[in-house]
């Protein structure tokens, strides 16, 4: 397998880092190429966890190489840090690889991301507040700095001069902020440079050669399909693209190169932050499946809401991603309900939708069509062969294989790297 993408099939927090880890076993790279610190990817080794926002999950592997590529925004302060933290955990991260063309979250970024929320009032989108939809809008409006630039002093103080006369008068004269500094911008940014030169490249070259010599690269999305720019449910979504054509972009590596595109999904859904959410659950059903499947946010604390699967959305993440398989993570909470819920349709003002609808009001006043499948009630955590699991989850899996027309070729029934189910 050259190069495979795994990436988030729902509203981010799939379980996706766990999957990553699985895969990064024999990957020579693993490449997060979208996002930025909005990310958190949880790996569970022992009794050891380790939360990561930005280095992509090979770098628990001293074979694998992580690699930061051009397509994400990275907040340069995150990213010594979880270097450190990493470091004081007895892991190696100086294989780690940054594109020089990845754009930097500035302290204004953030600033404006938390203005911009509570401007917004019951209207926000409830973003991570990192920054993040403020640095891709730079540099969609090509105003960003990005990575190279801070290896030039001058260039690097002209651009954050600039940046600052437009971003210092939004501050100031639309969200009453007081104004910032760009001198003590600038020293800061510049007092990381020296630590990050070792780890930056181009990485788009170093993927292509290692492509060449026939060394396998794994594409590690944050986020998830529903929550793209472009595909997600907008307004409701992240700044970037994790759908399977942003590890293209992102990466600066062609399509040809991709064979396989794995996507996760939770045998759940869940979602944090604000947005449509048809099969969302108000009762105790639903709290039941945030305490037992510990659904709080890794990188905001937050609660996060949940609902039965939904399977009209993972259709549209089967269709926009091609996907060739999917790894339905966390079967083992669904042990705890008698019945099991799958939304196979949407119902709104007398018209059933089987696809995922083209208008976003439809999302916000549909009913789902549920089909009500026996639970298995009993614990699964330690079932390591397909055919040891009880039949009902057996049946619960083909009946989404069925319908969303892939295979699920792995199931994991824990949070631990064991905790795993092969069916290929
Ligand atoms: P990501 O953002 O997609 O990487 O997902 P998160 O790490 O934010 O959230 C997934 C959570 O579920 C983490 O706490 C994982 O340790 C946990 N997890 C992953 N797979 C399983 C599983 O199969 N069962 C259980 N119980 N927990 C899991
Ligand atoms: P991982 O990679 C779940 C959500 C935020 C908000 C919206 C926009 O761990 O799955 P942003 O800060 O990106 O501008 O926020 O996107 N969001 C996530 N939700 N998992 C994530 O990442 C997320 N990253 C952003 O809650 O609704
Ligand atoms: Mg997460």
């Amino acid at each position: 397998m050259p190069a495979t993408i795994v990436l988030g099939a729902q509203w981010g927090d799939e379980g996706k880092g766990r999957v990553v880890d699985y895969f990064a076993e024999s990957a020579d790279y693993v490449v997060r190429y979208q996002g930025g610190n909005n990310a958190g990817h949880t790996i569970v080794v022992g009794e050891q966890r380790f939360a990561l926002s930005l280095i992509p999950s090979g770098v628990m592997y001293p074979h694998c190489t992580p690699v930061i590529a051009s397509g994400l925004v990275v907040d340069p302060k995150v990213l010594l840090e979880e270097i450190d933290m990493l470091t004081a955990r007895n892991l190696d991260p100086s294989r780690l690889r940054v594109s020089s063309n990845a754009h930097l979250i500035m302290p204004y970024h953030r600033k404006l991301d938390a203005v911009m929320e509570r401007y917004l009032g019951r209207n926000k989108i409830g973003t991570t507040k990192k920054g993040i939809g403020p640095a891709y809008t730079d540099k969609y409006a090509r105003q960003g700095i990005r990575v190279q630039d801070l290896f030039d002093p001058r260039i690097f103080a002209d651009k954050v001069e600039v940046a600052l006369e437009e971003k210092n008068k939004i501050l100031t004269r639309v969200y009453n902020q007081l104004p910032m500094d760009p001198q003590k911008i600038i020293d800061e940014y510049l007092s990381y440079a020296d630590r990050l030169l070792p780890y930056v490249t181009d990485t788009s070259l170093l993927l292509a050669e290692g492509l060449a010599r026939g060394e396998e690269v794994l594409f590690e999305g944050a986020q998830g399909t529903l929550l793209d720019i472009d595909h997600g449910t907008y307004p409701f979504v992240t700044s970037s693209n994790p759908t399977a054509g942003g590890a293209i972009i992102g990466s600066g590596i062609g399509p040809k190169a991709i064979d396989r595109i794995i996507g996760v999904a939770k045998a759940y859904i869940s979602r944090v932050g604000t947005g449509p959410f048809p099969t969302e659950l108000h009762d105790e059903t639903g709290d039941r499946m945030i305490e037992l499947g510990g659904e709080y946010g890794t990188v905001t604390g937050r609660r996060r809401r949940c609902g039965w699967l939904d399977l009209v959305a993972l259709r549209y993440a089967v269709r926009v991603n091609s996907l060739t398989e999917i790894f339905l993570t966390k079967l083992d909470i669904l042990s705890a309900f008698d019945t099991i819920k799958v939304a196979v349709a949407y119902q709104s003002l007398g018209q059933a939708y089987d696809e995922f609808p083209r208008q976003q009001r439809v999302l916000y006043n549909c009913t789902p069509v549920y089909e009500t499948l026996p639970g298995w009630t009993t614990d699964i955590s330690d079932v390591r062969e397909y055919d040891d699991l009880p039949k009902e989850a057996r049946a619960y899996i083909e009946f989404i294989e069925d319908r969303v027309g892939v295979p699920i070729s792995w199931i994991s029934v824990g949070p631990e790297r064991h905790q795993l189910i092969t069916r290929t």
